[in-house]
């Protein structure tokens, strides 16, 4: 039996059942058609498509930017606790259904203040959901907060200075949004604060943007994981540096698809990075709008660049090796994948 995006059902299977982290993950990025228009209807929010099949015709993009003006805007929809609440715990559910140990996912608090949504709103309907998806089903979580780069440096400080409060909900701080002429420098101050505050730095770079914002993320703000980072291949010292580091790399297949940074997934250098001895996990971006939660990535790379079961359950294991989650809970994690492949 024959399955659309997913390839052959065993691969599919044996995707779903590998125990996996994802780290790449903007929870606005799971905001499905269905709950789009549920929210819009409840919060009395105009949306400017007419019904589901038009929102999806509608996803149809040809970069970076041309994605991100529709994501902000069904942003939109998110206004109250409860509305985050679902949001996430859908994600949650979803995600455990592929496998998913531990989720490290992305907010963009500016999207939310920008309108006047607060981080009570927010954080508590996030972290409510977090505490019961744990309880129901054993996914463990934690947040990132993403500062958003098309916005000034200071804007990202006075973020992280209005999340003082929040701190011990967020168990990193990454930065997002269109990233060519905006350079991982200028943000240096915000993630100096975020990182005296002991979180975690991480940061998109070398999606769009070139090799030296890569070097930058790790220079000028100490990321300890690159998100996309797949042009690093144009540098072959920097290539040098990441093996040498071990610096993981988030990487995206099918979102890179979407917005054209590859323009077929047989040309996507992922197996390049990874016989390159560079740590490749595996990921999904914003789902909702790039047609497949993780476990179809994995598949998808899988069957256009004919990866064999060892190299998936080797970006699995780098996944779950370069989560934020205590060692003890990591190494266990690790055992159970070994016991899943044998
Ligand atoms: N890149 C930059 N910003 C984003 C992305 C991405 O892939 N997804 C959501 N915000
Ligand atoms: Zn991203």
């Amino acid at each position: 039996m024959r399955e659309t995006l997913t390839g052959d059902t065993d691969l599919a299977d044996f995707v779903r059942g590998m125990p996996k982290a994802e780290l790449h993950l903007h929870i606005e990025g799971t905001l499905e058609p269905e709950m789009l228009f549920e929210l819009a209807g409840r919060n009395g929010v105009e949306l400017p498509f007419e019904d589901e099949a038009a929102v999806r015709a509608a996803y149809s993009f040809t970069d970076l930017q041309s994605f991100l003006d529709i994501y902000y805007q069904g942003a939109a929809v998110l206004q109250t606790t409860q509305d985050f609440y679902d949001l996430m715990a859908a994600y949650l559910r979803r995600a455990h259904a592929d496998g998913v140990r531990r989720a490290e996912m992305f907010f963009d608090p500016q999207t939310h203040t920008e309108r006047d949504v607060g981080f009570d709103v927010f954080m508590e309907g996030f972290t409510a959901a977090m505490a019961d998806a744990e309880a129901q089903c054993g996914i463990s979580s934690a947040l990132i907060m993403c500062f958003l780069r098309h916005l000034p440096g200071e804007a990202a400080c006075e973020t992280f200075r209005a999340a003082e409060g929040w701190l011990d909900g967020i168990i990193g701080v990454g930065l997002d949004s269109s990233e060519v002429d905006h350079p991982p420098e200028d943000f240096a101050e915000a993630y100096a604060m975020a990182r005296a505050a002991g979180l975690r730095p991480v940061a998109h770079a070398g999606e769009e943007g070139p090799p030296a914002y890569i070097t930058g993320a790790l220079d000028a703000l100490g990321a300890e994981r690159i998100d996309h980072g797949v042009r690093c291949t144009e540098d072959p010292d920097l290539v040098a540096r990441l093996v040498a580091a071990q610096t993981p790399l988030t990487v995206c297949p099918l979102s890179n698809l979407a917005l054209c940074v590859v323009d077929d997934l047989a040309d996507h250098n992922l197996k390049r990075l990874l016989d390159a001895g560079l740590k490749v996990t595996i990921n999904s971006d914003d789902p909702a709008y790039f047609g497949g939660y993780v476990a179809d990535n994995y598949v998808a790379v899988a069957t256009a660049l004919g990866l064999s079961r060892e190299e998936l359950a080797r970006c699995a294991r780098n996944s779950l090796e370069a989560c934020f989650a205590p060692a003890a809970q990591k190494q266990a994690w690790v055992a159970e994948l070994d016991a899943y492949v044998g």
